[in-house]
């Protein structure tokens, strides 16, 4: 689609697209952000962005009629170790928002070439006494047992140079007051707070203290239609992680209705509502949470269940790119457009028939480095 615009008008985009080898997958329905077009065309790669530069003399994929989304972003992950992206990569998962690891300088240590690309908060705030705040090695410059320590906590945070903030709320968590002066601080430097909210009380605490985006589903009780309207009028996005309720309520032996009825429920509310539902699995290899789902594969789970739970297809794939690009303000990349990352998925069925297919995986880029999941591991 891009391979008959000229290059005269790339002078920048060329500038850089100039550093890396020519690339043009061709043959492939190219995703549009709001499904596929029914022809075929050529999507060109150079130097780790997508370009309108001419394909002449590039070196030619040929997606053999395939379907090629933009990478998935995880919204939801813990990345305690490197190691954990590569499952990430095999599933296309092309970019890790990871939800409280600390230091986050282990964290910009996962950055390379070929690799998924990781986003994060460091380590999270809470009070002394929440199971957050229990885990080894939790640095306790993020207690915020008052309103003080919560605007040192974010400066602090700030300065290491983080990407966003993460609070964990809980009954025993940080007050309302406590709460309120970290969005407020963490929106004067510009970031985004987002709050593990895995009840309803940790719903109305977030829009009591305006948290940006509230990440789990209730499983206690669902979200009434109050609740719900308060996050349409606020602008909420919400990053539900199904897959993890649904893991939760399995390892704990509750009763499956606490799934459907409190987590899937609230979000089915949700969409009806119009909350704009991010795609997050909270994978991650912590022995001290209740539940594991695993890296890579479980986002492709969350697509699933989001759809069981009310979301087309097509908005779930937006929820997993376009729209987890744009809540969390990552501006180069979530669509397949000339200047933004080679971060794509090549899939040889069309995952907006049945979602299922979005595993039918045959080749990934990673700013425009190709991994073959059929013959890499
Ligand atoms: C947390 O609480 C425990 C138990 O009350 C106490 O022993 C510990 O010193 C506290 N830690 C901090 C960092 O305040
Ligand atoms: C919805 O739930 C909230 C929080 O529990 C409660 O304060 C409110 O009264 C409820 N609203 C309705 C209409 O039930
Ligand atoms: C939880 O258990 C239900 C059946 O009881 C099963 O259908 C579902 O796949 C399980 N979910 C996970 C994430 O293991």
């Amino acid at each position: 689609m891009f391979s008959t615009v000229t290059l005269y008008n790339c002078a920048f985009l060329c500038l850089r697209a100039a550093a890396g080898p020519l690339i043009a997958i061709e043959n492939v329905h190219v995703w549009n952000g709001k499904g596929f077009p029914s022809t075929t065309s050529t999507v060109v790669l150079s130097g780790g962005i997508i370009t309108n530069a001419n394909p002449a003399g590039a070196t030619v994929v040929n997606g053999n009629g395939g379907y090629l989304l933009p990478g998935f972003i995880d919204s939801h992950c813990h990345i305690q170790e490197c190691s954990y992206l590569t499952p990430m990569r095999q599933y296309g998962v092309t970019t890790a928002l990871d939800m409280g690891s600390f230091p986050y300088s282990g964290l910009v240590a996962c950055r390379a070439s070929g690799v998924t690309d990781v986003r994060g908060p460091g380590g999270l705030g809470t009070v002394n006494g929440t199971t957050a705040a229990g885990l080894p090695g939790y640095p306790t410059d993020g207690l915020i047992p008052n309103p003080t320590a919560g605007e040192k906590f974010v400066a602090d945070r700030v300065a290491q140079g983080v990407d966003y903030i993460k609070l964990f709320l809980d009954v025993l968590g940080p007050t309302d007051d406590t709460i309120k002066a970290v969005t407020s601080a963490a929106h004067s430097f510009n970031k985004l707070v987002i709050s593990h909210a895995p009840t309803n009380a940790d719903y109305d605490q977030a829009e009591a203290s305006d948290v940006d985006i509230p990440t789990h589903a209730p499983l206690d009780q669902p979200l009434n239609a109050s609740q719900i309207s308060n996050l349409v009028t606020n602008g909420r996005h919400v990053v539900p992680t199904l897959i993890m309720m649904q893991s939760i309520v399995n390892n704990t032996h509750q009763p499956f209705s606490n799934y459907v009825l409190n987590a899937e429920g609230s979000v089915t509310e949700m969409i009806k509502a119009g909350v704009p539902i991010v795609v997050g699995s909270d994978s991650n290899l912590s022995p001290y949470v209740p539940a594991n789902p695993p890296f890579g594969i479980s986002l492709h789970h969350e697509l699933q269940l989001l759809v069981q739970a009310g979301l087309t297809p097509v908005q779930a794939i937006q929820g997993a790119t376009s729209l987890a690009a744009s809540t969390f303000r990552l501006y180069d990349r979530g669509t397949i457009a000339p200047g933004l990352r080679a971060d794509l998925i090549l899939l040889s069925a069309d995952p907006t028939v049945n979602i299922a297919n979005s595993l039918s995986i045959e080749k990934v880029w990673l700013a425009g480095v190709e991994f073959d999941p059929t013959t890499s591991s």
